[in-house]
């Protein structure tokens, strides 16, 4: 078992396979970024080679993210290298879900356990402005393909400058699909510092003012940050990540593996430990010394993130890079 500094069970890693994205949202990716080089990118085999080592620590739950996964050669193909190894309970996806339609059954196949589709809005015109892409109907039909065949979360960062009535919106799907709608708080990372979100406090008021009371659902949390609530008459739930209005890192449970195979601590701050160069060199000993990579990110974990103070933050890449 992984334990940190301040007693925390370290279980869950998050992997960005890649930084590339096929959407150019607003407080994530602006027009005009430079690519990482692919040889700088961890191939399958080494990400599966670092999910090794780290189930033999106590890794037992993965999350694959970006960028944009699926723009990735077959993501699936991970998905069953990681499967397959010994002591992984769980792996995920969170995706755009502009290709999920297309490569659901694959997925499928290969194992996948549930998948998180990040969606903003329900209106065409707020898509194109909020992603720089006509894609709603790509993401709808991916939703409604994937609802009923694996779990399935709705993310929405909820936005102001006229993009209040959103949350409201989006919510109608948990009452009439079999999915989890969450309200994810912008946190101040890359172009997100250059935007607004609605503090969830407030998300959850504009909810109930259309939908009638939630009751809490304490029985019901994921892998990670999210408190759910249930509303009558829906057949998913409303979940909360309120990065800023709620500091859940008291429970932070996980690592981050970011696409050039730097283990980050926490989203907030630049501290990596670099595990490519490990990789890719031909002295023996690989597995372990990766491990004590592995165990040297979990010590360095800090206590908790520093969002409410911006000039503390020293993360600097985009959170496409670091996986979200
Ligand atoms: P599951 O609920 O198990 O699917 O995991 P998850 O909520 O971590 O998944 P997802 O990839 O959908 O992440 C949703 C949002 O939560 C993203 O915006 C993340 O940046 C944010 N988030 C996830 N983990 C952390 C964390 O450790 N710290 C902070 N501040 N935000 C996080
Ligand atoms: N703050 C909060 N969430 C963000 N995401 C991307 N950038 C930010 C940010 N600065 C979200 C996406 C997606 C999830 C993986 O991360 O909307 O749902
Ligand atoms: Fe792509 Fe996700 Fe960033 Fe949007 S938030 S540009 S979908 S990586």
């Amino acid at each position: 078992m992984l334990k940190d500094r301040f007693g925390r069970v370290i279980n869950y890693m998050r992997i960005s396979v890649t930084d590339r994205c096929n959407l150019r949202c607003r407080y994530c990716m602006p027009e005009g970024i430079e690519w990482i080089p692919m040889e700088q990118i961890l191939r399958y085999e080494e990400i599966a080679f670092i999910c090794a080592q780290a189930a033999g620590l106590g890794i037992d739950r993965l999350k694959i993210t970006g960028g944009e996964p699926l723009v990735r050669k077959d993501c699936a193909v991970l998905v069953s290298m990681l499967k397959k190894i010994p002591g992984i309970r769980q792996v995920t996806l969170t995706t755009n879900g502009v290709l999920l339609s297309d490569q659901l059954e694959g997925l499928l196949e290969a194992g996948l356990d549930a998948v998180n589709i990040s969606l903003d809005t329900t209106d065409r015109e707020a898509y194109r402005e909020m992603t720089g892409t006509d894609a709603l109907e790509q993401v709808m039909a991916s939703i409604r393909k994937a609802a009923g065949r694996l779990p399935v979360k709705i993310n929405c960062v909820a936005q102001q400058g006229g993009y209040e009535n959103e949350p409201v919106r989006l919510a109608v799907l948990a009452r009439d699909l079999p999915v989890d709608v969450r309200f994810i708080e912008l946190m101040p990372v890359g172009a997100g510092r250059n935007l607004r979100s609605l503090p969830n406090p407030q998300v959850l008021r504009m909810i109930e003012e259309a939908y009638g009371r939630t009751a809490e659902d304490p029985e019901s949390r994921g892998n990670g940050p999210a408190v759910y609530r249930r509303l009558e008459g829906f057949m998913g739930r409303i979940g909360f990540i309120s990065a800023m209005h709620g500091k859940f890192c008291g429970e932070c449970n996980r690592l981050r593996l970011t696409s050039t195979g730097e283990l980050k601590p926490c989203l907030c701050y630049a501290d990596s430990v670099g595990l490519r160069e490990i990789l890719r060199d031909n002295r023996a000993g690989k597995e372990e010394r990766v491990r004590e990579k592995i165990r040297e990110a979990v010590r360095m974990k800090p206590r908790a993130h520093c969002f409410e103070n911006p000039e503390d933050i020293t993360e600097n890449r985009r959170m496409a890079e670091i996986g979200g």
